[in-house]
């Protein structure tokens, strides 16, 4: 068995590691024989070196095993288990709509998600917006709830894949954060420990992206796709857009609110809706729940308009402790912000380029998500009826409304929100919202 140094030397010098080499550093991950050090300068090293894609499922497989691995197999499921990931952006609530629409579908969907990071916003926060939503049940209640429901949302726990843990925190610290090894095998371990049959990945680029660079965001889209097939479960991802928020609203409890409007069947905004649509077509094809892409659409549009999705969604908020009438009532249960005001747009003309990234943080500043990790959470606030790119500003057409604690909070995120939307005399083309999908295989 080669040492730790050994191992770093091999990095170092450019040369692949084996799956045995890569498996000894993962448990000295875990068990903590290996120092911060030693991590600091494995990351290091892969960060400047890359690694190939046998590595890299070598070292997401090691990550998965570091912890518990979810079965279903006992007794089996009658449908596959799947999920979706996205790497994160604003407005992105397509999760919530997916995982009910593949429940009806057939599916089984187990997924564990993210709390908000820097400027984009996390599932988990807005789950955590329904009173009474439970987001860390024990391992036991959440596939109880999944295999009866056929979906269940909850946070991070300390069982799956704790060597991401550390890694991620070694990884901030050493400014290789951006390795796309390190992010593939990060994210890809966490997933693949829910004991996956297909996964499916939204990959954004654009300004509010976290991978803003479009070259980038496609080679990690393929390494994605490459990697979790290689590693078993097959995998699909797409390139969308996020150059503009994607929902009508940003902001905890907005989102929910517009989330059960989808389920419903009364979407506010074309794109959150056709998203969520394709996502969870390409989630039926990964799980062969469909044999073909007409044929899973003509599924996911019955799902919706039979209600038989918002009804999954009910069951599953219903099952983790929220209140069981939240559809009918959303209003009853939602808390709101004391404070509501339009942001006039001062000019008038066509949005032509929106700072994503300037609005994520406008929602931050708010109140809706944290700038350091423990910081409060206030579900009311946020922004909705946020403009798109294309449409026409002025007088009639605010570029949005936002709901603030207090009216100076207001006053600053509308400002915010001024200096973010350029406007100008021509219509610009609106953004493609769907780009490539990449698929390995034979799909
Ligand atoms: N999300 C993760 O879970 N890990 C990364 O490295 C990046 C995004």
């Amino acid at each position: 068995m080669m040492s730790i140094r050994k191992i770093l030397q091999h990095k170092r010098d450019g040369q692949a590691l084996d799956a045995a080499a890569i498996q000894a550093l993962v448990s000295g991950i875990t068990d903590g024989s290996v120092g911060d050090e030693q991590l600091g300068a494995f990351v290091m090293a892969v960060f400047l070196n890359g690694m190939d894609d046998d590595e890299c499922v070598a070292l997401t497989q090691a990550m998965r095993d570091s912890g518990r691995v979810l079965r279903w197999d006992d007794p089996a499921l009658p449908g596959p288990v799947l999920d979706k990931h996205s790497t994160g952006g604003i407005g992105d609530v397509t999760s919530l709509i997916l995982a009910p629409i593949v429940a009806a579908c057939g599916g089984f969907v187990p997924m564990i998600a993210g709390r908000g990071l820097g400027h984009t916003g996390g599932t988990v926060d807005k789950l955590a917006a329904i009173p009474g939503y439970e987001v860390s049940p024990a391992a036991e209640r959440f596939q109880a709830i999944v295999r009866k429901t056929g979906c269940a949302i909850i946070g991070q726990t300390d069982e799956l894949a704790p060597a991401d843990r550390r890694l991620y925190a070694v990884r901030d610290v050493t400014a290789t954060v951006e390795s796309i090894p390190l992010i593939v095998a990060s994210i890809l371990s966490k997933k693949l420990a829910e004991g996956l049959d297909g996964l499916v990945l939204d990959v954004k680029t654009g300004n509010g992206a976290v991978m803003t660079d479009s070259g980038q965001a496609r080679q990690l889209a393929r390494s994605l796709s490459e990697v979790g097939t290689l590693a078993g479960v097959r995998t699909h991802a797409l390139l969308t857009d996020m150059s503009q928020p994607l929902a009508d609203c940003a902001g905890n409890a907005l989102e929910i609110s517009e989330v059960i409007d989808c389920l419903q069947d009364r979407p506010r905004r074309d794109s959150l809706m056709a998203l969520s649509r394709e996502l969870a077509v390409e989630t039926l094809v990964a799980g062969g729940l469909a044999d073909d892409r007409d044929t899973a659409r003509r599924k996911v549009d019955e799902a919706v308009s039979s209600g038989r999705a918002a009804e999954r969604f009910a069951a599953m908020v219903s099952a983790l402790g929220g209140p069981s009438d939240l559809l009918d009532h959303p209003d009853q249960y939602l808390p709101e912000a004391p404070v509501i005001r339009d942001v006039e747009a001062g000019q008038s003309g066509y949005v032509t380029d929106i700072d994503v990234r300037a609005i994520g943080l406008a929602v931050v500043d708010l109140g809706g998500g944290r700038r350091r990790a423990g910081d409060r959470i206030d579900p009311a606030v946020g922004l909705s009826g946020l403009i798109q790119i294309g449409e026409d500003a002025g007088p009639d057409r605010p570029l949005a409304r936002v709901h603030a604690r207090t009216a100076d909070e207001a006053e600053r995120a509308a400002e915010t929100i001024r200096r973010a939307c350029r406007i100008g005399p021509q219509r610009p083309a609106p953004p493609v919202l769907i780009g490539e999908r990449l698929t390995s295989g034979d799909d």
